[in-house]
């Protein structure tokens, strides 16, 4: 394992207050977001859509890396020029999504296990090769009554912590996503509970397989109310509850926390990650950044809408979410800067 080249990527994911931007939604997910906006479900759908992303202007002042779903990594621009070229050429690094998906977990009725260890040291290896050099893997963690249950909780990080190992030793830095998902009416309370124990177990199996916890970027949840919970705490008690979870539970010797927006509005997600670091920045043993999907790319979507005639607005919205969130990494993210679109 070099653990230099993972140190560093690691570090300049995390450099510059910038942040992650995930745009690996699989095919099918891409689809249904395209479905709801009426933008065809088709493969040049896609790749104009991460087209716009990849070559939205200035970007990379915000953003240090860019998560790709398989079929993006290997597209072009329509001139006929990679993606991966124009992201080297910007000196944004590329990520690749490389789990297969959250499939349900057997015997365990609404719970889900996460699959793609299989064959997974070879074709990390080819992503390597490619130029990526990070990978992201996502569990699923669903509150219900009864639900997490212990052997999905374990299950689940044991599968995080083999992809965390291979990665490693293919030269990957991972991203470590598990995921507590805000549906249902659970309260803060509960996500708080979960979420500790989901870490806990996380770091137990990381430490098992021999991780080099200096080497990868947790992607966690915030610690949110279920979306359906009538009680909805304020940006304090959230920023508050979270930090507590992430300190009795994340090493110091993890570089940086990148949190999934999870379907919060990008408004919300940027306002909650601002007070984490506004409050706590300076008594943080890792970096608390972003590596949002939605809440950065939603705004732009609903503009763009498959319509050429749109991709430079889309754009401007996307950067603005992107540097929005760059403000929150350095606790200096303001409402008005929604207001005046700065
Ligand atoms: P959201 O920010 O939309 O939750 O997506 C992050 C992600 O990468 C999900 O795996």
């Amino acid at each position: 394992m070099n653990e230099k080249i993972l140190i560093e990527t690691a570090s300049r994911l995390f450099a510059d207050d910038k942040g992650l931007l995930a745009m690996d939604e699989s095919n099918p997910t891409c689809n249904k977001r395209f479905a709801k906006l009426g933008i065809p479900q088709t493969v040049e759908a896609r790749r104009s859509y991460r087209e716009l992303i990849i070559t939205a202007p200035g970007l990379a002042e915000s953003i240090s890396g860019v998560i790709l779903y398989d079929e993006t990594i290997r597209q072009q621009k329509k001139d006929g020029t990679p993606f991966l070229k124009i992201l080297a050429d910007a000196g944004i690094i590329p990520g690749i999504k490389v789990d297969t998906g959250a499939k349900d977990l057997a015997a365990h009725p609404g719970e889900k296990v996460t699959e793609g260890l299989d064959g997974l040291r070879n074709r990390l290896n080819e992503y390597f090769q490619m130029g990526a050099r990070f990978a992201k893997w996502r569990a699923v963690l669903i509150i219900g009554e009864g639900i997490p249950s212990r052997s999905c909780i374990e299950a689940n990080a044991h599968a995080l912590a083999r992809y965390a190992a291979l990665c490693q030793e293919a030269g990957l830095v991972p991203i470590v996503e598990p995921e507590v998902l805000m549906d249902g009416g659970h309260t803060l309370e509960r996500c708080r509970v979960v979420t500790e124990e989901v870490l806990r177990n996380v770091f137990v199996q990381l430490n098992c397989q021999r991780v080099l916890l200096e080497g990868i970027v947790l992607k966690p949840n915030m610690v949110l109310p279920g979306l359906t919970c009538p009680t909805q705490e304020s940006e304090d008690e959230v920023a508050n509850t979270t930090m507590k979870s992430l300190w009795r539970t994340v090493p110091a010797a993890v570089p940086g926390i990148a949190f999934l927006s999870g379907g919060q509005s990008a408004e919300l997600a940027s306002a909650r990650l601002n007070m984490m670091n506004h409050r706590f920045k300076t008594q943080l043993p890792w970096a608390l950044a972003f590596s949002f999907a939605r809440a950065i790319q939603q705004p732009a979507l609903e503009i763009w809408r498959g319509e050429e005639a749109s991709v430079k607005s889309a754009q401007q919205v996307l950067l603005h979410r992107a540097r929005c969130n760059r403000a929150a990494r350095r606790g200096e993210y303001t409402q008005a800067m929604e207001k005046i679109g700065l």
